[in-house]
């Protein structure tokens, strides 16, 4: 028998439907909220002083909800008020820890084609913040999934060691870390670094804030197995989902909008479809 992915888009206020979801259920949420007052004109900003306050009650429920092996990752960036760059995100991780979450990374997205620019007092931006949360220590991660070629990095770097590259170099500030660069002779490939450079998607006219399909990807394969469960609770034009559904994980989304559940139904559709046709999973869209 063939496995059986399930998609379950959903129309709704996440902080009504989350409060209908079980319990210790999803290994992985990735998710992109509405910024800070950016978007106000299309669909409902909160503004940068209540954003905080806002947050907390879905991310309760995001605790909730979460297995306890499982990863919550933000995608967020503080916007610019008056001149100077505000500090709810900052403010946000304080409090989530507060809330019982544990803020154990921060990957940088590096937005590789950012337009160019011209501002009086600062440069193009071109990173997000993906914060990650855990609710233990211990948490499932494969990190096998996303290793990287080697690269040119070997030829310059292993080519000419120095005597601490030969033996174990354990972390001056006593982390308990430690390289030793020589164990990476002869290999083609080795464990990626926390900064994700990947392109914007500039080509979706029918959602404004979309994340390339690249950067849930990437923590799907980092964070879950086949047939684990994936949410995302501001799921727009359901990248997440549609993803998840191809990589043979099993997903939830929410939105507000009943434009974008349209647009994710219509999307996730035409992926499911193709994961028929090549016959290797049984797909379930849910109404
Ligand atoms: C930044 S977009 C997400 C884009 C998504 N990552 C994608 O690739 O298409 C945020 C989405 O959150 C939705 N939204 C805003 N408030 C919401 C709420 N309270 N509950 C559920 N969805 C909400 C918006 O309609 C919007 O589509």
């Amino acid at each position: 028998m063939k496995p059986e992915v399930i998609s379950n888009p959903i129309l709704g206020d996440c902080r009504k439907v989350l409060k209908t979801l079980e319990a210790d259920s999803v290994d992985l949420i990735v998710t992109s909220p509405p910024y800070a007052d950016r978007r106000q004109h299309t669909y409902g900003g909160v503004s940068p002083d209540e954003y905080v306050e806002w947050f907390l009650p879905i991310s309760k429920e995001l605790l909730r909800v979460l297995k306890p092996t499982g990863t919550f990752i933000l995608n967020i960036k503080e916007r610019v008020a008056e001149g100077e760059r505000h500090t709810y995100v900052i403010e946000l991780i304080l409090e989530l820890r507060k809330q019982g979450w544990l803020w154990t990374e921060e990957f940088i997205w590096h937005k590789k084609n950012s337009y160019p620019g011209k501002w009086p007092n600062r440069f193009r931006d071109s990173w997000e913040r993906l914060l990650q949360f855990n609710k233990q220590r211990q948490f499932n991660m494969y990190q096998e999934e996303v290793m990287v070629p080697m690269g040119d990095w070997a030829e310059s770097r292993l080519r000419n060691l120095s005597k601490t590259d030969q033996v174990r170099d354990e972390s001056k500030a006593g982390s308990g870390f430690g390289k030793k660069v020589a164990n990476w002779i002869g290999r083609d490939k080795v464990y990626p670094t926390n900064v994700l450079h990947m392109a914007t998607e500039t080509g979706n006219k029918n959602h404004s804030a979309v994340f390339p399909e690249a950067l849930p990807e990437w923590f799907i394969k980092l964070f879950t197995k086949p047939g684990d469960m994936v949410l995302d609770p501001f799921m727009g034009s359901g990248t997440t989902l549609r993803v998840a559904s191809r990589l043979g994980r099993n997903s939830i989304g929410i939105d507000i909008k009943q434009e974008y559940l349209e647009l994710t139904q219509e999307r996730l559709g035409l992926q499911l479809q193709l994961l028929e046709e090549n016959g290797k999973y049984e797909t379930t869209q849910s109404e």
